[in-house]
């Protein structure tokens, strides 16, 4: 029998052969300079299998993405019982899947929301929030902080760093501004100088490295919001989903955005979804014109059903009591690495299972990734920060699990430090 996961191709080398030619030429090498020749196979719970058999514990979950683990068996299974039924449907009509989605959304969210709207895309629901919060105050301006990432199309990518929008010419600095994060004067002074539609925050930015919020600066940013009649979008596509320990991590900051986006784990892995929370006024669009905004897959029904049976997870009393578990036994072992090698690993960024590992060199997670992947973990560093190791467990890691990825990780610490300390 043909082995499915190679998909007619004769075997790896041919596959990156290919890929090189057909794909994407520079990303296909990248990663094999990277020492992360990765081409996925099987994946399975929290395991991916390189198609020559490396297996790797996946401690990056495509930013939660996998949260509940590749292929969960639950989330199949509502995919293929809401296919017996139902197919994307037809966003122009009521639909009950997408209704009753949007209601159980607006249950869970512990904020004061009333209206939600569905997008195919973490990049697509932020560009939907912006055109929300412009329609709502009839303003242009977007502020967001230096070295955001918000996705890659037309307005969020004009929100995020130069790295992604100069070079395809999408940068507007006339109507994007950004200022620095955890820098509240910066942010006073944007938002005071002229009247702005929005700020627009990750609660905390993952491809940044996970740099916390300082103590109220978010409640001050909400503040200053109020003062000067600009809405505050929360980005939760990677912090949200009880990745933060709580449902959404905004909620620990005691912030109530007017609008707040998720997507990424919201799908399961299994199907592309996101959703915006909103306000009413917020929404505003949807009472007044609700032909406004349209996208075909979005609200897709068998996504819905998704979509639900992954919140369904989530909030479970047996999930969230994993998740606290999890938090503490990573908080005290990468505690315990620390302080054995805090020449080389001199910060640990934690926020639940949102975790950002700074090593001590500009480029300093790189080699460590790649220690890693000998090792059989998976974990990327930031690409806005290659100091930081993003490391995003998963919400259903076992305890032995953890103990496994914590035990790779202290080798991948001591392994990595000679090589950079060479290269320095
Ligand atoms: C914080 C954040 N917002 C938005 C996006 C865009 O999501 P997508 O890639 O689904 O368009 C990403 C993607 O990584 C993200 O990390």
């Amino acid at each position: 029998m043909t082995d499915p996961y190679l998909a007619g191709f004769s075997d790896k080398a041919a596959v990156l052969a290919a890929s090189e030619r057909y794909w994407n030429p520079d990303k296909t090498r990248f990663w094999q300079e990277a020492n992360v020749p990765l081409v996925i196979g099987r994946r399975e719970g929290y395991v991916l299998t390189d198609i020559n058999g490396h297996e790797l514990i996946d401690v990056h979950l495509n930013g939660g993405t996998y949260n509940l683990g590749h292929r969960n068996p639950d989330l199949i299974r509502a995919l293929t019982d809401g296919l017996a039924y139902f197919d994307i449907g037809n966003h122009h009509f009521p639909s009950p899947s997408r209704t009753a989605l949007a209601m159980k959304l607006l249950a869970l969210s512990g904020q004061p929301f009333e209206r939600v709207a569905y997008a195919t895309s973490g990049s697509e629901a932020i560009d939907l929030a912006i055109k929300s919060a412009r329609f709502a105050t009839g303003r242009r301006r977007i502020i967001s902080i230096r070295k955001a990432y918000h996705g890659h199309t037309g307005l969020a990518v004009a929100t995020g760093d130069e790295r992604f929008s100069r070079l395809f010419l999408a940068d507007r600095p006339e109507e994007f501004v950004q200022v620095p994060f955890n820098d509240l004067d910066a942010m006073r002074e944007a938002l005071r100088a002229e009247p702005a539609a929005a700020v627009i925050m990750e609660t905390i930015p993952a491809t940044y490295g996970f740099p916390l919020p300082a103590p109220g600066y978010l409640a001050a940013i909400r503040a200053l919001c109020d003062e000067t009649g600009a809405l505050y979008i929360a980005d939760e596509v990677q912090t949200g989903l009880m990745r933060s320990g709580a449902l959404w991590a905004i909620s620990r900051q005691n912030v109530q955005p007017d609008i707040l986006v998720t997507s990424k784990g919201l799908g399961g892995g299994i199907y592309p979804f996101g959703a915006l929370l909103m306000t009413k006024q917020a929404g505003g669009w949807l009472d007044q014109d609700g032909f406004a905004h349209m996208s075909t897959f979005s609200g897709s029904e068998v996504g819905c059903h998704v979509a639900s049976a992954v919140l369904d997870i989530t909030t479970s009393e047996q999930t969230v009591a994993n998740v606290h578990a999890v938090i503490e036994q990573f908080a005290k072992g990468l505690a315990d690495i620390r302080a054995r090698h805090a020449d080389w690993l001199v910060g640990i960024r934690q926020e639940g299972l949102i975790i950002g590992l700074e090593f001590n060199a500009a480029q300093g997670a790189k080699p460590v990734m790649s220690e890693l992947y000998k090792r059989g973990v998976w974990a990327i560093f930031s690409t806005l920060d290659p100091r930081v190791l993003q490391f995003k467990p998963g919400l259903l890691l076992t305890s032995g699990q953890v103990g496994d990825i914590l035990q790779r990780l202290e080798d991948a610490v001591v392994a990595s430090a000679p090589v950079m300390s060479e290269r320095v």
